[in-house]
């Protein structure tokens, strides 16, 4: 990194960790500044589990689906033993997509640019037209693997998982604490994203936190029993939960909802016979995308016409309220009036928390720099 690529307020003073009723929040330049945007996608993003997709949607050999990985096209496929196989979506010859569908169905992987074919576990086979090419060996031009994990019937990926935290120490708990549910019951219906103009980690912050439920979303206070909010803090992850308020289409005051946060961007959204999983995707320094996709018991016609879009209905309305109060808080960010806040001890500990999980990310480079 030369210095004038050196992110500013990157010092020993702004990565010090305090407790929470001491802390102030991270400097408004770590949301603000574009030279942190390729360090959060090189040195966060692609050093951890990144939520992808369901694996039940990969039934049958040849099953293929599509996604971007900390700004990476990836490619997942089952192959004929029926393990799932992660690759870039990269072909070694030009860079061509091997597939451009979302999702779809291929015993090969073929080149959409000129057709070079590569079989599911990753070696090149058919390479037309390059018989007078000298010097070129195709066990040179294997595709790049992604590393892949499955829990719960949800595919994780990690581009660099030498430098990611063990999945299974990431995900510890998780399971025995939402117990008896199990994910893997659940079926995917659909995926839905919206763009925001707004830098990623404002997105998570604010899903951090319950506080601004009352004035941002005074219709979620009759869903969930906001008195009763608790936030708990692990390593990996925070969890935000709390009892249903009576009986809401959701479930009845003796449901539990959990809001499962894993650092950096990945959001479990837990109520009774209902996933939503959320991917906050940084686009830019200034923009971010969010991946909602959502999971359901039972996906009758009737289901799909009742609370399935009833479900729907209402995310996008709290999504909205949520876009448009991060737009404006990032502008506030940007904006010469501010630096740096204070935390609500009651209702901002997970905020804080993922806070200290970003100066533990950026110590790990400012460390790395000064070792170089
Ligand atoms: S870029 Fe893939 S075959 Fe040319
Ligand atoms: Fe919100």
């Amino acid at each position: 990194m030369t210095p004038d690529q050196t992110p500013p307020d990157l010092t020993p003073h702004h990565l010090k960790e305090e407790v929470l009723e001491r802390s102030k929040t991270i400097p408004s330049s770590w949301y603000v500044h574009p030279a942190y945007h390729k360090l959060d996608q090189d040195r966060i993003y692609a050093r951890t589990w990144q939520y992808v997709g369901s694996a039940a949607r990969l039934a049958a050999h040849g099953d293929y689906m599509t996604d971007t990985v900390a700004g990476n096209p990836v490619v997942i496929i089952r192959d004929k033993a029926g393990d799932l196989k992660g690759y870039f979506n990269v072909c070694k010859h030009r860079g061509g997509p091997l597939a451009m569908d979302a999702c779809g169905h291929s015993k090969v992987l073929q080149c959409k640019y000129h057709g070079w074919t590569y079989l599911l576990d990753g070696s090149l086979r058919g390479v037309p037209r390059f018989d007078r090419t000298e010097l070129f060996d195709k066990k040179d031009f294997g595709l790049d693997p992604v590393c892949l994990r499955e829990w719960q019937g949800l595919i994780f990926a990690c581009l660099e998982p030498d430098h990611a935290p063990p999945f299974d120490e990431v995900m510890e708990g998780i399971s025995e604490r939402i117990a008896p549910m199990d994910l893997s019951t659940l079926r995917f219906h659909v995926r839905d994203s919206y763009d925001v103009k707004s830098n990623w980690k404002v997105y998570v912050d604010n899903y951090l936190e319950g506080y601004h439920i009352p004035l941002v979303h005074p219709d979620l206070m009759t869903v969930l029993d906001f008195r009763s909010y608790q936030t708990e803090m692990l390593k990996h992850y925070s969890l935000q939960f709390s009892p249903l308020a009576g009986d809401t289409m959701y479930g009845s005051k003796d449901d539990q909802a959990f809001y499962y946060f894993i650092y950096p961007n990945i959001m479990l959204n837990i109520l009774p016979g209902r996933l939503q999983v959320n991917r906050v995707d940084a686009l830019k320094s200034d923009s971010c995308r969010t991946i909602f996709d959502y999971y359901y018991d039972s996906i009758t016609p009737e289901d799909v016409k009742g609370r399935i879009k009833e479900d729907l209905a209402f995310s996008d309305q709290v999504q909205a309220e949520d876009i448009e109060i991060c737009e404006y808080v990032f502008n506030g960010l940007a904006s010469r009036a501010y630096d740096q806040g204070r935390f609500s001890y009651d209702l901002e500990g997970g905020v804080h928390h993922f806070q200290q999980c970003l100066k533990r990310s950026y110590r790990a480079v400012l460390d790395e720099m000064g070792a170089s």
